[in-house]
């Protein structure tokens, strides 16, 4: 093997794309995928690779020191991918302490974990870490954020990302440890977990339930093809410069409610019912506290250094994102119902191969 890599969070949505994709492309790397398996790691998203001879699962967590010592001195990786958070802002704002011990403190282990591993030799070595544009807080109807706009944490989900960021440069500037860090925009795609919008919104349309658009439903993200995503971390991880940050965004603004009864209308065609009938199940409700007005990611820094551009257009995007939930419904329903959570006991307790 030329390099081992440790991807965390790799049972998650965004972690799952990149570790199908490292797997894939580059045989000649083993890929260690180190998740805890919390309510949001499903190992079902990695089906179609896990038999792959180029991968191996560990289950573990961030928050334990020892545990990534041992992994670490078990491994001895070349690199780091971090990806491995609590991710759901609503859950931060009911739970916020679990934000601060895996996203702060787990990073944190992280970064010791490797810095004292690469101690003295850490020249071809790189640890990457993933983040978010809600670091950079709220916008108002113009602008966009590029990689020098201030910090402004709003939730308990950003202001962790935002703390998890300082710690890595500090790791960066102080011990010398050679990282990079990308802040992105909102993802959708295949393995998505259905508590967050566009998910939720497709299982709701799908079983005619009620679509809760928060407050006015006139919040504006900034819509990312989920692959392209991935690919624009393999450009970085493998050519980004050190120490620097790149923004990532899919220059697809959406309003929430524009998004909505867009997804309406394409389930409509896809399951052949009466146009206009699934905008009925719109359904505004209660607003987020201290919910972000509006994000929009400058990305011209990866296109103008690394060449990179989205792949496809939202309107694809969302047509293959529709269909694919369509398509896998066993999937669905595993996630709703709770029976995921059995997968790895099947295939991989008791089984000392992995
Ligand atoms: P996700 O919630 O789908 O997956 C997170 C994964 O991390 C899960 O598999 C979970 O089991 C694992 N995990 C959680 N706590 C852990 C711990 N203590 N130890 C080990 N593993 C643990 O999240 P996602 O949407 O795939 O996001 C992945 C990363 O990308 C996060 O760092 C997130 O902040 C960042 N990000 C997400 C988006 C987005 O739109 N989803 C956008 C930009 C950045
Ligand atoms: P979400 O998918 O939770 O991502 P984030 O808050 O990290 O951007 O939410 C996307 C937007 O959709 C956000 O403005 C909140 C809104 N939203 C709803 O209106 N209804 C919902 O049921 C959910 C989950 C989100």
């Amino acid at each position: 093997m030329k390099k081992t890599l440790l991807i965390t969070g790799g049972a998650g949505f965004i972690g799952s794309h990149v570790v199908r994709r490292f797997i894939t492309r580059y045989p000649d790397y083993l890929i260690v995928n180190l998740d805890a398996l919390t309510y949001a790691g499903n190992l079902e998203n990695l089906r179609d690779v896990a038999g792959a001879p180029n991968y191996r699962f560990e289950k573990g967590d961030i928050r334990d020191q020892a545990f990534l010592k041992a992994l670490f001195e078990k491994y001895a990786f070349e690199g780091v991918i971090h990806l491995a958070a609590e991710s759901h802002v609503d859950r931060s704002i009911s739970n916020p302490v679990a934000f601060v011990e895996t996203n702060v403190m787990g990073t944190v282990n992280l970064l010791h974990a490797a810095a004292q591993a690469w101690k003295g030799q850490s020249e071809d070595k790189r640890f990457y870490h993933v983040s978010t544009d809600e670091v950079y807080g709220s916008l108002g109807e113009e602008g966009f954020f590029t990689e020098t706009t201030p910090y402004d944490p709003r939730s308990p989900y950003s202001a962790s990302k935002a703390s998890s960021d300082h710690f890595v440069r500090a790791w960066h500037h102080t011990y010398d440890l050679p990282v990079v860090l990308s802040n992105c925009s909102n993802n959708y795609g295949p393995y998505h977990f259905p508590e967050k919008l566009i998910p939720l919104m497709i299982h709701n349309i799908r079983q005619q339930k009620a679509l809760p658009v928060y407050g006015d439903g006139k919040y504006t993200r900034d819509w990312l093809w989920v692959e392209d995503h991935a690919s624009a971390i393999d450009l970085i991880f493998h050519k980004g410069r050190n120490g620097e940050t790149y923004n990532i965004g899919g220059n697809n603004e959406w309003k929430n409610i524009d998004l909505v009864e867009k997804l309406c209308d394409i389930m409509d065609e896809l399951l052949g019912r009466t146009p206009g009938a699934s905008r009925q199940l719109i359904t505004f409700v209660k607003d987020r506290p201290g919910h972000d007005r509006r994000y929009a990611i400058d990305a011209s820094k990866l296109r103008d250094e690394l060449g990179w551009t989205p792949s496809i257009n939202f309107d694809e995007g969302f047509r293959r994102t529709a269909q694919w939930y369509l398509d896998n419904t066993e999937w669905l329903e595993h996630v709703a119902s709770g029976a995921y959570q059995q997968y790895y006991a099947e295939q991989y307790e008791n089984n000392d191969e992995r």
